[in-house]
């Protein structure tokens, strides 16, 4: 057992209940006071003590019944309030003073730019005032806010502004006043000088809602693609599940210092402004894609977390799963749902897969944590979601909808747990989910081995399916695993049914078919029903085919992955390899999908991005370094030579000068001229670097402009120094923009640590600012595999130095970085020995954050 970890199986439901809770926040100039009122009753006989929780609070005084407390009716500290002996019901105030200018966590109130703003969940709440701070504790809030009129014209909190008014000395306040129980971690307040830019929408039922973007002057004309994206969101939730919205107004408040992407705080959401602000000449088309899906995604979370939450932080998939799950479907009905689902598992194993496959891997209902913060992970999320797509093809969209009706029905305005929602989908569907909840308390990612007999005589074929998987429990409990799959004949004909559904259940299942006349192909796992790796054994291993033939377009996707990977790891065994050891079938087949005029262009994209370095490694057992490094480089010279003719027609013909319009068919045409001025880029060849700094110079959106000079540097470094200070002089004043610039900088092979120890003298740079910490320090993680790698240990040495700094500032962003070191085990030798100092050194340094120490001692594993 770890110091301070908390268990889920020490639940204890709530010994009090408030029925409402008042707040007033008096704003100064170096700190604010907050009083808060709450009506308590005290559900238990034997508990008489109320203790709540605080964090780094200073108490000013505590009244019951409006007499103040003597000193020795309560224990106070910086961490808690503990009211000795309470009544059975009575009114608590409690006035605390906090210092939101020097609060530089990202927790609580503190300040981002020249605005105020709260972060609560997930235990943010404390930081302000002493609290049952817990998400099962559901109640009513009130809140006042009084500041200076000139420095804070625009006071904000969650619900409707029911009081405003002027007060002596240039001071100001606004009462909001919330209709709905929630949670402490719902709650929010802004203050701050911001420009507003406004729209409405009316619900299906006839209510006119408000929609009030609120942002920093001078980006109102970044605002209209987050506003389209809300009022998307806000139809798609009233066509797909019948959900409408509940307040008169959504706001939302872009700010620039924030630790996550956004947050869903009832009826104020509060964003980090890169998935709020954009337009065609500052933001490219993923940029314009992840705003789209995350206003979905907390416009979402109004029901499935606001209306029904959580009964505590291990439920926190139950939440998050389903939302992001909520958020892919939209963005799928959006733009393209083929190719979003190939982006959605992309994601999940580069990420996920990855997670789950080292130390920090858990189940998505952990059983134990010791710091909240840690566990907003890839599996809770990510995981979470492919957990309910399984789900969703189990039961079949309709009986997925009756489930989701029957869960609001039941629970909505509580906190419930994981086992209520899946209750509710097996009671409304009639389908037996029991074996099902095993995905919850498992963790690892399972692997399906596919072995095959086969009967010439009697054209029969008996596919055997056996499932294992690394797991941390006791014993491996068989799961419930959802598979779609179709035949093939060897001249890529289908046969018999397409995409039907086998659900494996036992730890060994069989797939019979008869009556052929030849050996089949089985597509497997079509569209990703199941987050699983698979084994082919025998001559079932049939990606070539498969990249050929299929007709799924994930399996296809999928299949041509596995060709381009298979083949640049043969490559890796070659000494000195030279492009004509790149077999041409592959060739042949890679442009062949090119030149394929009936496929969707993104897709064409995504198919054939050449697996780098990183991603490579990140599914090897043991990390290769020079030998990878050059197998990537000779299959993407080949891949480059085989199709320059073709590559060279298609830049031709594509009109840098066209309206910017987001749409799937512009994105398409877009990304497949960038690929295509890639593949010319392979090649090395100066003419292309020419050709190439004019459409740069003369690109007319952000999508062009930064993906051009993105292979400009990455793929001719010595001569595109000029372009680079181009691109920097030009946007220095717009951060969203430079953080780009910062990420694409810190990947670029010429980029060591001291490098990046230059970058960060720049006056754009600001390590206060987690935006700008990650596309520095986290991309130069993520990304620079050669030189964060690098063999000396000398990446590993300054990560370590800048978690040390980082920490003082923000532990959560520390712990972030951290969380990036946990490769321990894919070493051998020198670079084994470094990472483990580094992660011991950290462990060791009592001065740092319990998030940090947390991370590092899981990742010394
Ligand atoms: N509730 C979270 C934000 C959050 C998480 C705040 C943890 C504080 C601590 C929010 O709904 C969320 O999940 N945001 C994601 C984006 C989303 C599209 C997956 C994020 O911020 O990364
Ligand atoms: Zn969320």
């Amino acid at each position: 057992m770890k110091k301070n970890e908390i268990f889920l199986k020490d639940y204890k439901s709530p010994d009090f209940k408030f029925n409402s809770v008042h707040l007033v926040f008096d704003i100064e100039d170096e700190s604010a006071l907050v009083s808060s009122t709450i009506e308590c009753v005290r559900l238990s006989d034997q508990e008489t003590a109320l203790v709540l929780h605080g964090k780094e609070l200073e108490l000013t005084k505590v009244l019951i019944d409006d007499v103040e407390l003597s000193r020795d009716a309560y224990e106070v500290d910086p961490q808690k309030l503990i009211i000795k002996n309470t009544p059975e019901s009575f009114k608590l105030e409690i006035v605390t003073n906090i210092n939101p200018y020097k609060n530089l966590s990202g927790e609580g109130l503190y300040k981002s730019g020249k605005i105020l703003c709260t972060q609560c969940e997930a235990e943010g709440f404390r930081r302000i005032t002493y609290f049952l701070d817990r998400p099962d504790v559901l109640t009513k809030y009130s809140t006042k806010i009084i500041a200076d009129k000139k420095e804070y014209p625009v006071l904000l909190s969650n619900g409707d502004l029911t009081e405003a008014g002027e007060l002596d000395g240039g001071r100001h306040f606004a009462t909001w006043n919330d209709p709905f129980n929630k949670p402490s971690y719902l709650f929010a307040l802004v203050a701050g000088d911001l420009a507003l830019v406004q729209d409405t929408y009316t619900t299906k039922s006839g209510k006119q809602v408000s929609l009030d973007f609120y942002v920093d002057p001078g980006n109102e004309d970044k605002c209209f693609h987050a506003i389209e994206s809300l009022k998307n969101s806000m139809k798609w939730d009233e066509d797909t599940f019948g959900l409408e919205y509940d307040l008169n107004t959504y706001m939302v408040v872009a700010v620039d210092s924030f630790n996550m992407g956004a947050m869903e705080n009832k009826g104020l959401n509060i964003f980090n402004s890169a998935y709020v602000l954009a337009k065609k000449e500052t933001a490219t088309d993923d940029d314009f894609m992840g705003i789209e899906s995350v206003i979905g995604h907390e416009y979402f979370h109004n029901w499935t977390g606001n209306r029904v939450t959580c009964r505590d932080w291990f439920q926190l998939t139950l939440k998050e799963g389903l939302t992001v799950f909520r958020d892919q479907e939209f963005s799928a009905d959006m733009l393209s749902r083929p190719v979003k689902r190939i982006e959605d598992v992309i994601a999940l194993k580069a990420h996920q897969f990855v997670e789950d496959a080292g130390p920090l891997s858990h189940p998505i209902k952990p059983k134990s944590f010791v710091e909240i913060n840690n566990f907003y992970t890839s599996t809770i999320y990510e995981k979470g979601a492919e957990v309910i797509r399984m789900i969703h093809t189990i039961l079949g969209k309709d009986n997925f909808r009756k489930g989701m009706d029957l869960y609001f029905k039941r629970h909505d305005g509580h906190a419930v747990t994981t086992e209520d929602f899946i209750g509710a989908m097996a009671d409304a569907s009639g389908v037996d989910l029991k074996q099902f909840m095993a995905w919850y308390d498992q963790n690892g990612t399972p692997t399906i081995d596919i072995k095959y007999t086969y009967d010439e005589k009697l054209g029969k074929v008996v596919f055997s399916f056996h499932q294992k998987a690394k797991t941390n429990n006791e014993e491996f409990k068989s799961l419930h695993i959802p598979l779609k799959y179709t035949l093939y004949s060897k001249n890529g004909e289908i046969i018999g049914p397409e995409g039907n559904l086998f659900e494996l259940k036992n730890e060994i299942n069989t797939l019979e078919f008869e009556g052929l006349s030849e050996l089949p192909m089985l597509s497997i796992n079509e569209g990703f029903t199941a987050p699983v790796h698979i084994k082919f054994h025998g001559d079932l291993n049939n990606s070539l085919f498969m990249m050929k033939h299929c007709k799924d377009t994930f399996n296809k996707f999928n299949a041509t992955q596995n060709v381009l990977e298979s083949e640049i790891l043969r490559i890796s065994k070659i000494k000195k390899p030279k492009n004509s050891d790149v077999n041409l079938e592959v060739i042949e087949a890679y442009k062949n999908i090119y030149l394929d005029e009936s496929l969707d262009l993104s897709f064409k994209v995504m198919a054939l991005s050449i697996p780098g370095l990183k991603e490579i490694n990140d599914r090897l057992e043991k990390f290769e370094f020079e030998n990878l490094k050059s197998a990537v480089n000779v299959f993407k010279s080949a891949i480059g030579d085989a199709l320059e003719d073709e590559a060279l027609k298609v830049i031709q013909n594509f009109n840098l000068e066209k309206d910017y319009e987001y749409n799937a068919q512009l994105i398409g045409e877009r990304s497949f001229a960038l690929l295509s001025y890639r593949l010319l880029a392979y090649t090395k060849n100066n003419t292309y670097s020419e050709i190439m700094k004019k459409a740069y110079y003369g690109a007319t959106n952000m999508t062009v402009e930064f993906g051009l000079l993105s292979m400009l540097l990455n793929y001719f470094p010595e001569e595109t120094e000029k372009e680079s200070k181009h691109f920097y002089n030009k946007w220095k004043h717009e951060t969203l923009v430079i953080q780009k610039w910062l990420k694409l900088n810190a990947q670029l092979e010429s980029t060591d640590t001291s490098k990046i120890s230059e970058l960060e003298l720049l006056p754009v740079y600001d390590e206060k600012i987690p935006n700008l910490v990650r596309s520095l320090i986290g991309a130069f993680m993520r990304f620079n595999f050669w030189n964060f790698h690098a063999e000396d240990g000398s990446g590993y040495e300054f990560i370590k130095e800048q978690i040390i700094k980082i920490d003082n500032i923000n532990p959560q962003i520390a712990a972030g970085i951290t969380r990036g070191l946990n490769f321990k085990n894919k070493h051998t030798g020198n670079r084994k020995d470094k990472i483990i100092g580094v992660l011991k050194s950290l462990t060791q340094n009592d001065s740092l954050s319990s998030d940090v120490q947390e991370i590092a001692q899981i990742n010394l594993k």
